[in-house]
């Protein structure tokens, strides 16, 4: 099993180094000022440019493929595999793209993940990433492959894109990138379902989440949980509750307690287009790998009484 992060102490070291990255930007906040939106931003942004010695160790930046298998949910091997030609697989903050490049690589063989017959040709694909991770095996790969079929794209986040620049997809992935990274889960998730055909599928995953059955604790004791999505009576709902409140998806959550931290995965097939995903609001972000966030789901308007 590969941890997402090693252990507390790592949280920990993450944290000092953390502090020592912000240390020039929002000049020492004291424990009694909360985190500005602007300055949390600043310190991601730092994380996010962060190069060499200055990449925090929890910015992991370069899963394998496998790693992939292993972290997403049951199903996704399969959807890779099955991808034909001119269909087209997104994978939202990529880092280096390893997993994409590895897809590429002749040892790939769908026929490991249950294809019948041999695949010629693999699909087309588009990696995403704020900052520009390539490596020089990026372009050794695309060189053996046709224009347009590996693409890397970077220096906004997903939600700055339009269905125009990127086309759309039949297998969208993020592996603790854009998902577990923004700040506005609502206008990522209309993003990426946008970007989804009817039929796609889009896999990913949540570290530290309060599970669908509500049975798991925050992983480091006297933490939150990571991500939480608070209703009106200010109770964490989970990640899974909300997303099942989306219209024309099928949504499917898979809590993995062996992970360190613990991992909740989603599978989501996307089953037509009217999509409407009910808006949350940034209550909390505090910058880090990932960021620690609290949101808040809006109560739709009461209706006005009407007389008898
Ligand atoms: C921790 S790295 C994970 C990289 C890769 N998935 C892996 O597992 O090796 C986070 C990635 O997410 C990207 N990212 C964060 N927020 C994003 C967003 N809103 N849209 C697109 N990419 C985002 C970062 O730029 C980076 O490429």
């Amino acid at each position: 099993m590969i941890p997402l992060m090693k252990t507390s102490i790592t949280r920990l070291l993450a944290l000092l180094l953390f502090q020592w990255v912000g240390a020039g930007s929002a000049a020492a906040q004291t424990a009694a000022t909360p985190p500005t939106l602007e300055a949390e931003r600043a310190k991601q942004e730092k994380i996010y440019q962060g190069r060499g010695e200055l990449r925090l160790e929890g910015y992991v930046i370069d899963r394998s493929l496998s790693a992939y298998v292993r972290a997403l949910p049951q199903g996704f091997a399969q959807s890779l595999a099955n991808l034909g030609p001119e269909e087209r697989w997104l994978d939202v903050g990529a880092g280096q793209g390893m997993a994409v490049l590895d897809y590429y690589a002749p040892e790939y063989d769908p026929r490991q993940a249950g294809r019948r017959e041999r695949q010629i040709k693999k699909a087309r694909s588009v990696a995403m990433s704020i900052e520009d991770r390539r490596t020089p095996r990026w372009q050794q790969t695309a060189d053996t492959l046709e224009p347009n079929q590996l693409r890397y794209v970077f220096s906004k986040p997903l939600r700055d894109y339009t269905t125009e620049e990127l086309g759309r997809f039949q297998l969208i992935t993020d592996v603790i990138g854009g998902f577990s990274y923004t700040e506005n889960l609502t206008i990522f998730m209309e993003k990426v379902l946008s970007l989804l055909t009817v039929n796609g599928m889009f896999y990913t995953v949540a570290q530290d989440v309060r599970n669908e059955a509500g049975s798991n604790k925050p992983f480091y004791s006297g933490e939150p949980f990571l991500s939480q999505i608070k209703n009106a009576a200010s109770q964490d709902i989970g990640i899974c509750a909300w997303l099942k409140k989306i219209s024309c998806i099928e949504v499917s959550c898979e809590y993995k307690s062996d992970w360190r931290p613990t991992l909740e995965t989603y599978r989501i097939r996307k089953s037509c287009d009217n999509v409407s995903v009910p808006p949350l609001t940034t209550e909390r972000y505090v910058a880090g790998t990932p960021p620690e966030r609290v949101f808040l789901l809006s109560t739709p308007a009461a209706a006005p009484a009407t007389k008898p």
